[in-house]
């Protein structure tokens, strides 16, 4: 069999910037990359988890690693003022990887017509808004050094279902981070590709995701 040896990540740049990395996917893939020595830059919206996370992954890295934090809210702030706050943040930085992971899903399965609007405005406004403006304020950076790798964290309720009635604004909004946003790339040495995660490796098991379907807030869910 042939094995190609794995990338050196520090090429691209020696700062990594994870958006959603005070828990799950990102928090994993945060402490990954700090384990092969990127600096890290870590976006979440909760200011004391920031903090804690940092912490831990300086520790876990024998204060090798520097990490900076930025708390921003994509729910609540606006494309504009999320891009020129990380602007701000990172304009010392030779940033060369970014993972857009932060995401939002239903709290229940729900029809379209059953949503709240404050909670599909959270939707798009992290899944879709949120990335958009991250990646316009990394980007110029990358391009300017002429190299760089953006990950768009994507879900297989968008490509490896081919319906999914109860999520259709997370799909929806998935398939367009992983679908044609991550497809700009390929020039000027910065890549840009998306990788798709089906159920697994987040902070609920499968009873509390079998009992999300079955029940819904008060018995209300998708077996009712
Ligand atoms: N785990 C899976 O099985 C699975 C399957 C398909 C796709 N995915 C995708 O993989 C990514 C990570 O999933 P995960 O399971 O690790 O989820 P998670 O544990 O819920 O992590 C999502 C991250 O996004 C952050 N976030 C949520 N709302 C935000 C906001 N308004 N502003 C800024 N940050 C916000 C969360 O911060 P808080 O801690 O403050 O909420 C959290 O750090 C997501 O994009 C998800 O859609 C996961």
């Amino acid at each position: 069999m042939f094995l190609r040896p794995s990338k050196n990540l520090k090429h691209y740049g020696s700062w990594a910037l994870i958006t959603g990395s005070t828990g799950g996917i990102g928090r994993a893939l945060a402490s990954e990359l700090a384990s092969k020595g990127l600096n890290l830059v870590l976006l979440d919206r909760d200011p004391l988890e920031l903090d804690a996370t940092s912490q831990q992954i300086r520790k876990q890295n024998g204060g090798l690693v520097q990490v900076r934090t930025i708390a921003i809210d994509f729910a609540k702030q606006c494309g504009e003022e999320i891009a020129k706050r990380i602007e701000e943040e990172i304009e010392d930085l030779d940033v060369g990887i970014l993972i857009n992971n932060a995401g939002l899903a239903y709290p229940f399965a729900r029809f379209f017509h059953e949503l709240g609007l404050d909670l599909v405005e959270s939707v798009v406004g992290v899944n879709i808004v949120g990335t958009t403006w991250v990646t316009r304020a990394v980007l110029p950076g990358m391009l300017k050094r002429k190299k760089g790798a953006i990950v768009n964290i994507g879900s297989g309720s968008s490509v490896a279902v081919s319906s999914y009635p109860l999520y259709t604004i997370y799909a929806a909004t998935k398939a367009g981070v992983a679908g044609r946003m991550a497809k700009g790339g390929g020039r000027c040495g910065v890549i840009a590709e998306a990788r798709c995660w089906l159920q697994g490796g987040n902070r609920w098991g499968w009873p509390e995701m079998v009992a999300k379907f079955r029940d819904g807030p008060k018995g209300g869910g998708w077996g009712r």
